[in-house]
């Protein structure tokens, strides 16, 4: 007999956040059984923006298995911090939630800023100055979310190295905006 699973459609929606709905309407549409659900970084797009990437997939990582029928994205968590900056140097996003998650923990409760990739250089012990070696930066920026090839490392490490110069304690920020620098190439059309 055929397969008949094979056939069925797989819903979709696409939502908007007009009325601050597009996550609860998104959500709303997993529970009753969409699978292709349309989202951006940052909640970037048209009117007040398209349903937020960052949200739909933390609700699904700390609710997906007792709330939505186990379901699950895939995405690895740990880069969103990194790439929602990275989206935002290039265009002011509309929505933050890292923002939300660090000045109001508690409204965030169940998701932790270290769950989208933050790390608090606090808690980590590393703290970059002027005598700070490659291997320190290496690390640091490991915790940061990246993997740079020993050329990138070198070539950030020169420019961590003038920083240093100017500048005495080195902050996660200034780290970001250097390695920003090294790795994007903006192409706004
Ligand atoms: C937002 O949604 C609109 C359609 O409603 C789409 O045309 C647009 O490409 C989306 N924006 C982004 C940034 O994906
Ligand atoms: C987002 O929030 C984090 C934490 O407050 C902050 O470091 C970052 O600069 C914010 N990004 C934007 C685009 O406002
Ligand atoms: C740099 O960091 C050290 C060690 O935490 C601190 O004592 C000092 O006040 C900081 N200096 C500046 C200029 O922020």
């Amino acid at each position: 007999m055929e397969d008949t699973t094979q056939l069925l459609p797989i819903l979709a929606v696409h939502f908007h956040n007009d009325l601050g709905l597009a996550t609860a309407n998104t959500l709303a549409g997993i529970y009753v059984g969409v699978r292709q659900v349309d989202v951006t970084i940052n909640g970037i797009g048209e009117r007040a923006g398209n349903a937020s990437l960052e949200e739909i997939v933390m609700a699904i990582k700390c609710r997906g298995e007792e709330v939505l029928g186990g379901v699950y994205t895939g995405i690895n968590t740990k880069h969103i911090f990194t790439t929602s900056n990275m989206i935002s140097k290039i265009r002011k996003s509309t929505k933050n939630i890292t923002d939300g998650i660090l000045k109001n923990k508690g409204t965030y409760e169940f998701v932790s800023a270290e769950d989208v990739g933050f790390i608090r250089a606090s808690e980590h012990g590393i703290r970059l100055g002027k005598l700070s070696g490659r291997h320190a930066l290496k690390i640091k920026i490991l915790e940061l979310g990246y993997n740079f090839e020993e050329k990138q490392l070198e070539d950030l490490f020169w420019r961590f190295k003038s920083m240093a110069g100017r500048k005495k304690n080195i902050t996660d920020d200034d780290l970001r905006a250097l390695i920003l620098d090294e790795t994007i190439v903006p192409q706004i059309a």
